[in-house]
């Protein structure tokens, strides 16, 4: 390539007119990857030790290429480099200032690779990183809720179905159906590893290369377990794009489901929850107004993940193979949940470290809606030989009665009782206790405080 001058562009000799100030600017993308630049300068490394095994490369010029590289490394380390847009992205300034620094040596670096195999081997390196740390948040924010549950294992509250008090259950136990959601989340982050694994560096523009390259040697280099298999769809591909963007999406749609039920309980209406001042903010105009606005944030930024792995899912819709510019949003979106996704996770571990339960209002609650309805049609099937229906109509007119009594369940006497279903005994009136109710649903994975202290006992485990 004769001598390059630091301005002009890689293709000037094929397209000698300056281009499009405005193209410049809109098409490039260095603000958004030259978050890349390590990863950048890691698979550079690779490939040049790579070239030059396999003779392509000369052992003096390999050395002065990571030379370069690791000098440019330190500038931007230390803000020293200026990023120029004109240079389109992190690959080109890079190289550009890689012939600074070595001069015509550098041409070399680019031999047998393309930019379209080089940036999805940065941003999948990038987020494997990305992947395992969202799973080490998500490890502390699941310890945070066991917290939570080993303190409430003998707290009463009300389930609910439809908004409506349904079964009594543990606080403990509600907390921990979240701690199954984020351990979902971390298993399907995982799951995402296996397909980062797949080397894409080696395919070049979209053919792989007549070079004799190595690029098993590259995968173990660069932490990588094996070479992808096709070069058309390696440039093509961005599967992974989706599965970091989809498995965020459902790690942010369970924080926002956890969000509004605590808004919810917060609420006077419920009033089960209390936020510490650390948590809430202000009104302008309303002294007293004490509000959940972190919540409220949580609760709304699922919206712009669902909305980033939607703005993905349209970009790759009918697109033709192989790369096309198309592709390029891919690392901003991806950033952009990323970084999101990673507030959200700390801001509610804070959230859960600065709430407590109003164990007395929850009880009082759980003490409404004839919440022990079933326990007693159970009651009745178990005791007194009828089929789950019969005593479910049977429970029914008990309810019924005492609506009309306007007396609670547990408020009603034996002869009350009696009068709707005459074989009933005191034995009974056990089963309106919310303690006993709660206790007694020993079926596996059920509320019972033997259940949830062994589920506690397992998850502190893992
Ligand atoms: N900045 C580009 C991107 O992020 C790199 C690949 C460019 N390849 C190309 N043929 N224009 O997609």
């Amino acid at each position: 390539m004769g001598k390059n001058k630091n301005n002009q562009t890689i293709w000037k000799t094929r397209i000698p007119k300056k281009g499009s100030n405005l193209f410049q600017k809109i098409g490039s993308s260095i603000e958004i990857d030259k978050n890349l630049y390590k990863q950048d300068i890691v698979g550079s490394v690779a490939h040049a030790e790579m070239l030059f095994r396999q003779k392509i490369i000369s052992f003096k010029t390999k050395n002065k290429i990571i030379y370069g590289l690791n000098k440019i490394k330190n500038e931007i380390k230390k803000k020293k480099f200026t990023f120029n847009y004109k240079h389109e992205d992190i690959h080109m300034n890079i190289e550009k200032r890689l012939f600074e620094i070595i001069g015509d040596d550098a041409g070399y670096v680019h031999t047998a690779r393309s930019r379209n195999d080089q940036v999805i081997t940065d941003f999948k390196i990038w987020m494997r990183v990305a992947t395992n740390d969202i799973n080490k948040k998500l490890d502390v924010l699941i310890k945070t809720i066991l917290k939570i549950a080993q303190k409430n294992v003998q707290t009463i509250m009300p389930g609910f179905t439809h908004l409506k008090n349904a079964q009594a259950v543990s606080f403990a136990h509600y907390m921990m159906a979240y701690v199954e959601m984020f351990n979902r989340d971390k298993f399907r982050f995982n799951n995402n590893l296996e397909n980062l694994y797949e080397n894409p560096l080696g395919v070049a523009a979209l053919t792989g290369t007549s070079f004799n390259i190595d690029r098993n040697f590259t995968t173990k280099k660069l932490g990588f377990k094996k070479p992808t298999n096709n070069s058309i769809d390696t440039v093509a591909d961005r599967d992974f794009v989706l599965d970091f963007l989809f498995s965020a999406s459902v790690c942010s749609l369970h924080i926002s489901r956890i969000a509004e039920e605590l808004i919810i309980w917060n609420s006077e209406g419920f009033g089960l929850i209390n936020l510490s001042d650390k948590i809430v903010t202000g009104s302008s105009i309303m002294p007293q107004k004490k509000n959940p606005d972190l919540l409220e944030y949580l609760r709304g930024k699922s919206g712009n993940s669902f909305g980033n792995l939607f703005s993905m899912l349209t970009i790759l819709k009918g697109l033709p193979l192989s790369y096309f510019k198309d592709l390029q949003d891919d690392k901003e979106l991806v950033f952009k949940t990323n970084e999101t996704l990673n507030n959200c996770i700390s801001i509610l571990n804070e959230v859960l470290n600065n709430f407590s339960p109003n164990k007395k209002k929850m009880l009082e609650l759980a003490e409404k809606g004839y919440i022990t309805a079933t326990d007693l049609a159970d009651y009745l099937v178990k005791n007194h030989n009828m089929s789950f229906r019969r005593a479910y109509q049977v429970t029914a007119s008990i309810v019924n009665f005492a609506e009309k009594k306007k007396k609670k369940l547990n408020q009603l006497d034996l002869n009350e009782l009696k009068k709707i279903e005459p074989m009933l005994t005191s034995d009974v009136l056990k089963v309106f206790d919310l303690k006993y109710s709660v206790n007694s649903k020993k079926s596996f994975g059920g509320t019972s405080f033997a259940n949830i202290k062994k589920m506690i006992t397992k998850y502190k485990k893992n």
